[in-house]
């Protein structure tokens, strides 16, 4: 199948619904009335124990409301800049793999966010027609935290991956994302990040919030949600090209497995070939945005110890009553 055939199409970086004028007097009553972080530019509140963009906020609401799943589909979800681009890649890939060979892929041309596009994009951009557009099986991309979805998609048998990451590498990453958009929002120094950070005041955050939420609840329903750990996924990503294929019910046969195809995904979807992929028509110069440097422990070179190990206190005692670590 060749690429142009797709009815995929480039989609904006989520991040342009914080420049969303909210006009609908509904949700501007409702954003005027909660509490507020003027610190995180341009501007978050805080929604049901969750912190957003405000200019989110509706897009969020919209979604709950209204968004509908198929039962075909699949759910990638995390908290920003935990390995969201990779796993979509990977999981569109993986469900895609009879329909597109490699040389005709749509990941050649198009970011792994045209592929698998964000739900509360479309929702913000009054765009969510074009969801109902894809065909099935679609993979769609979310940020909204467990408790913010809509009962549809609870409900629904469609599976959810959640990508998680230390959070001191969410951090550093984030940091560098949100320098990229300058023209957005006004850049916040490494240290502004991090204190945000700690106290929870980022947006979809408190990041651990975010990920137990998602945890508490594959430990109940492991059929419905599966974690994925970004670290993990790092060191063997073979074997969670495999888990995620068994996850989504399509399984890797035994000639699949005996051809080497689940390593070719893994290595179809890693750092160096997706960066290097030619979508610029998709991405504009937003290269650097999705990818960086894609490694664990980045944290060492921003982090005094104080800092890594105050974050690691925090972190420790929000999960303490859980049995996840990250
Ligand atoms: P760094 O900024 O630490 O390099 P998200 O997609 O959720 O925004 O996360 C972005 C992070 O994932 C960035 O981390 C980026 O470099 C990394 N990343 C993107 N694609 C990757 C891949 N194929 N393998 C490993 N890391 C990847």
């Amino acid at each position: 199948m060749e690429v142009q055939e797709s009815s995929l199409k480039p989609c904006p970086p989520l991040i342009v619904v914080t420049n969303i004028e909210v006009t609908d007097g509904k949700y501007k009553e409702l954003i005027d009335s909660l509490p507020k972080e003027e610190r995180f530019p341009p501007g978050l509140r805080k929604y049901k124990g969750f912190w957003q963009f405000q200019n989110a906020i509706p897009g969020v609401l919209a979604m709950k409301e209204d968004f509908k799943p198929r039962c075909d589909d699949v759910i990638v979800s995390s908290f920003p800049k935990s390995g969201t681009t990779w796993l979509k890649a990977l999981t569109f890939t993986i469900m895609h793999r009879d329909k597109y060979t490699f040389s005709s892929h749509p990941l050649l041309k198009l970011n792994p966010h045209d592929c698998v596009p964000f739900i509360e994009l479309h929702y913000s951009l009054k765009n969510e027609q074009y969801l109902e557009t894809l065909p099935s099986p679609r993979v769609l991309g979310t940020h909204v935290p467990y408790s913010l979805l809509s009962d549809s998609i609870k409900t629904s048998t469609c599976p959810i991956i959640h990508i998680c990451r230390d959070p001191k590498d969410v951090i550093v990453s984030f940091w560098h994302m949100s320098a990229k958009f300058d023209w957005l929002m006004e850049p916040l120094s490494f240290k502004q990040t991090y204190e945000l950070f700690c106290e929870g005041r980022v947006p979809t955050g408190p990041v651990w919030d975010n990920v137990l939420e998602y945890y508490t609840k594959s430990l109940s329903s492991p059929k419905k949600i599966l974690i994925i750990k970004y670290a993990e996924m790092l060191k063997d990503p073979a074997n969670s090209v495999m888990r995620i294929a068994n996850f989504i019910g399509c399984p890797f046969s035994k000639e699949e497995m005996k051809s080497g195809l689940v390593e070719k995904i893994a290595e179809f979807c890693s750092f160096n070939k997706l960066k290097n992929f030619d979508t610029k028509q998709s991405e504009g110069n937003l290269k650097s945005y999705y990818y960086r440097k894609g490694i664990v422990g980045d944290w060492q070179n921003y982090m005094t110890p104080e800092m890594a190990n105050n974050l690691d206190k925090i972190t420790k005692e929000k999960l303490c009553d859980s049995s996840f670590t990250f």
